[in-house]
């Protein structure tokens, strides 16, 4: 058995999968090529078959990106299969992820198949999918809560039929360490051909177990492949966290003793890059990437940590690309110092359109507030009127006017597929008014959710405010996020955009439909 702890990161297909977290192509684009420069071993792109956009998300990731290998789901049926083989056809590494239940519940209540059906459908679908991709990995969906001697003749056959790679999906959460680990130790020990493939963990955190239970696939059960996203982002409570694997794996090799090929450095910017993406906002106390992680606010903690940083310190904060904030480019920076602090910080712009627009964006928030840092630049070029998107709302301008003693009032201009509109209200307070002024005129008859702000810098009330707006209508719920160094400017921004994602409909299948 080897050493190596292969990561495979589903942030953009599980982690998506969460309400309000869906991404458009470029977002994805983006992430994925962070992901890249993180260097985990597999990028799970998306759904191809789920919908169009998820199959020109997939197929424009397998198109880009070069070092990580890039994988699509794929229900247990010819059609998803060959669909994700399509999009994957511009990949430097492909693989398929195909999946069916195998749990009595699931079978019987979801699936209205017998066990045997499912058996010749998982066989039949790894046949089909290895004529067309090498690389195939087979998730017995719900499989910790599956018969172990029904799995055990599902796994031995689609490893017969040609499957490299075995995930075992916590699907619900419901495994606790000691027994997911022997779980995955019994298959192995069972499966008379079970060294063929590689074996994966993948576990969702409903008890807060996601990690545990992962690390325990991997040390008590012989795992080599752990599925994960940044942040933890996923349906419900979550998936299995990328940096806390990667970083237990890293921290504790005297116990693992496993490597992993991830550059930790990159795990900040990652989880940055995904929370400001999807506004899902990282809680100060999370592990490794959250604001708290490394901040030491006792006395006697700072104390020792000057003394010896080990005192306190079981990782370094510049180890998992926490800097200090940088200025990083004022008022007086150039087109150039601009461009190249793009590339550094891994944004690619397709055209010299879309950098003068970043650019021009930048000079503007330049103007209204004097350090700039990476922070800054990335919302900036988040944002999707200076990016390719297109945008069937903006906002062009925005006052209002609020005084103690009077009900607020705003007057919003914005455009429609270009057109500029005019509209007034009067609120609880100058972010209701001007949400309520848009409102009035789109009239899109969506329920908010979620409304939050965030500081994008820490520190000091000259920071941007991160708006994020969460609009369900008709049972689908869009993310929309603005940024300004005036939260009511932002609100409208964020609001604008949630509408902008509304109105691009999806037609999606769910994954675990
Ligand atoms: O949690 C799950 O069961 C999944 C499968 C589709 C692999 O995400
Ligand atoms: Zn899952």
């Amino acid at each position: 058995m080897t050493d190596k702890l292969i990561i495979f990161d589903t942030t953009l297909r599980d982690g998506e999968q969460s309400p309000g977290a869906s991404m458009t192509k470029d977002e994805k684009l983006r992430i994925a090529r962070q992901l890249e420069r993180l260097r985990v071993d597999v990028i799970e792109a998306g759904f191809a078959a789920s919908s169009n956009g998820d199959f020109e998300s997939v197929k424009a990731i397998a198109d880009v990106i070069k070092d990580s290998t890039v994988c699509s789901l794929a229900r247990a049926n010819d059609r998803d299969i060959a669909r994700a083989a399509e999009a994957l056809k511009g990949a430097a590494r492909a693989r398929i992820h195909t999946f069916i239940a195998t749990s009595a519940l699931h079978m019987e209540k979801k699936l209205r198949m017998t066990p045997e059906q499912v058996l010749e459908q998982a066989k039949q679908s790894v046949r089909f999918a290895r004529n067309l991709v090498g690389d195939i990995e087979f998730s017995p969906e719900d499989g910790y809560r599956s018969d172990m001697d029904f799995l055990c003749r599902v796994l031995e056959a689609v490893i017969e039929e040609g499957a490299t790679t075995l995930n075992i999906p916590d699907t619900v959460g419901y495994a606790v360490p000691e027994l997911y680990g022997n779980f995955i130790k019994t298959l192995r020990e069972r499966i008379p051909n079970s060294d063929k493939a590689i074996w994966s963990v993948h576990c969702h955190n409903d008890l807060g177990m996601a990690v545990a239970n992962s690390l325990a696939g991997v040390k008590m059960g012989g795992a080599r492949q752990v599925e994960c996203t940044i942040n933890g982002l996923g349906e419900r409570a979550g998936n299995c966290s990328l940096e806390e694997i990667v970083m237990a794996i890293k921290t504790r090799k005297d116990y693992f003793n496993l490597h992993v090929d991830v550059d930790a450095t990159q795990i900040v910017p990652a989880s940055r890059m995904v929370s400001q993406t999807t506004g899902f906002v990282v809680q100060p106390n999370k592990a490794v990437v959250g604001a708290n992680a490394f901040a030491h606010a006792s006395g006697i903690h700072q104390d020792g940590v000057l003394k010896a940083r080990n005192t306190y310190e079981i990782m370094r904060a510049e180890d998992v690309g926490w800097a200090a904030n940088k200025i990083v480019l004022g008022k007086l920076s150039g087109r150039n110092a601009f461009k190249q602090r793009l590339e550094e910080l891994g944004i690619q712009m397709d055209s010299e359109g879309e950098i003068n627009a970043a650019f021009a964006a930048f000079k503007e928030l330049a103007d209204r507030k004097s350090d700039i840092f990476d922070e800054d630049i990335l919302a900036l070029c988040s944002d999707e009127s200076v990016t390719a998107e297109k945008e069937k709302y903006g906002l062009v301008s925005l006052s209002q006017r609020s005084e103690t003693g009077e009900r607020p009032f705003a007057s919003v201009v914005f455009t429609v597929d270009g057109q500029e509109r005019r509209s007034e209200s009067d609120g609880n307070g100058p972010v209701d008014a001007s949400l309520k002024a848009i409102e009035s005129q789109v009239k899109s008859g969506a329920e908010m959710v979620l409304y939050s702000v965030n500081a994008i810098t820490s520190g000091s009330t000259e920071s941007q405010g991160e708006v994020t707006v969460r609009l369900q209508h008709s049972g689908r719920v869009v993310n929309g996020v603005g940024a300004d160094p005036d939260i009511v400017v932002a609100s409208a921004k964020a609001y604008l955009s949630a509408l902008t994602k509304l109105h691009n409909k999806s037609d999606r299948v769910a994954a675990q439909g």
